[in-house]
């Protein structure tokens, strides 16, 4: 059976980065391109942090570089949450690998009409390079195998305002041309999307990261909400000790918000369902975008009752079993990371 191709559109970002990882441990996928998008970190950033991440995986995938701001906004980052950088406390060597000279607006429409009818997108940043991309390309919907996005929280409170979700927030223009693109009753399937609701029952915990350092075959400290802040890995597996790096920084942000020690991994489970839908439950619905509330600006409503009547255009998560992901998740990764990298002397 050949492999899926996968298009995925990341603001990389700790969560982005394990999702990556996620796909390219995934057999059943080959990633054909990665768009860059600004959000976590400038888009100049994003790109670098895809690059070094090809490197240290050993991959072969075209970056492209996305718009550095949102459609109509200005760009707002996440540096607290992910890092100075956008990989927590991890550093990446400086890569030699260059970006295509395409921007990441035209690697979608490529990658979808190279494989029309095949392609799986995957977007866990703002959407502003899907929704370029769609203005330059209307038949994107059609075009698409399944798209699934991590983005919104649903009968849910925020991450940003105390409504809105990060992606979402970013570039609520750029959401809601997504989401009016995929409403107009002419797309092959509805995209699945994965808002807070859902992701945050994916909660990574230190416990969890030692089962995948076990599975990887590489030794450690196991990670403890007792740590002094910033504590580097030990990890002898260069992939693992990345990780670690990353994800401490993103579970001490977590802890200081009072969400305990753990890390929601929101974008990696967005990955694993672009491969697998069965791993979620959803529901058809309408979803909009608040544009101009002035306490509600990039909420996500769901119409529920379809009390707008309008042609459904989401399949929206309602329920997921964590245990499932992070078992599928921690053989994958934890397997990649054993076979392509090894032990470092
Ligand atoms: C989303 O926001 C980003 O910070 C994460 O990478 C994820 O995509 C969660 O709201
Ligand atoms: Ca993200």
């Amino acid at each position: 059976m050949s492999a899926l191709p996968v298009f995925v559109d990341v603001d990389t970002g700790v969560d982005d980065a394990m999702a990556l990882v996620y796909l390219f441990a995934s057999e059943e996928a080959e990633v054909v391109g990665i768009a860059s998008s600004a959000g976590n970190v400038a888009v100049q950033q994003v790109c670098q942090n895809n690059l070094a991440l090809l490197d240290l995986c050993s991959v072969d995938v075209p970056v492209s570089k996305g718009s550095a701001s949102p459609l109509t906004a200005p760009l707002r980052t996440a540096e607290d949450t992910h890092g100075p950088e956008g990989m927590g406390y991890a550093q990446l060597p400086a890569t030699a690998r260059g970006l295509t000279e395409y921007d990441a607006a035209q690697a979608w429409v490529r990658a979808a009409q190279e494989h029309p009818g095949e392609l799986i997108g995957v977007a866990t940043g703002p959407l502003t390079n899907l929704a370029l991309a769609l203005r330059s390309e209307p038949a994107l919907p059609r075009l698409l195998r399944r798209l699934v996005i991590m983005g919104g929280a649903f009968d849910y409170r925020g991450n940003t305002t105390p409504v809105a979700e990060w992606n979402i927030s970013v570039d609520p223009e750029a959401a809601a041309e997504v989401f009016e693109a995929w409403g107009s009753g002419t797309a092959s399937g509805l995209p699945i999307v994965l808002g807070l609701n859902l992701t945050e029952n994916i909660a990574m915990m230190p416990e969890l990261m030692g089962r995948l350092a076990a599975e990887a075959g590489s030794s450690t400290r196991p990670m403890s909400a007792q740590d002094p802040r910033g504590t580097r890995s030990s990890a002898s597996n260069p992939l693992i000790a990345v990780l670690e790096d990353a994800m401490r920084f993103y579970f001490e942000y977590h802890f200081a918000h009072n969400e305990g020690y753990l890390a929601h991994l929101h974008d990696p489970l967005a990955a694993a369902v672009a491969l697998d839908p069965d791993l979620v439950e959803c529901r058809r619905t309408t979803v909009d975008v608040e544009l101009t509330g002035t306490l509600t600006r990039g909420m996500t409503i769901a119409d529920w009752s379809n009390l707008w009547a309008r042609e459904p255009n989401a399949l929206v998560g309602v329920d997921v079993d964590p245990a499932a992901f992070f078992d599928r998740f921690i053989a994958r990764v934890g397997a990649f990371a054993k076979s392509s990298l090894g032990e470092q002397a």
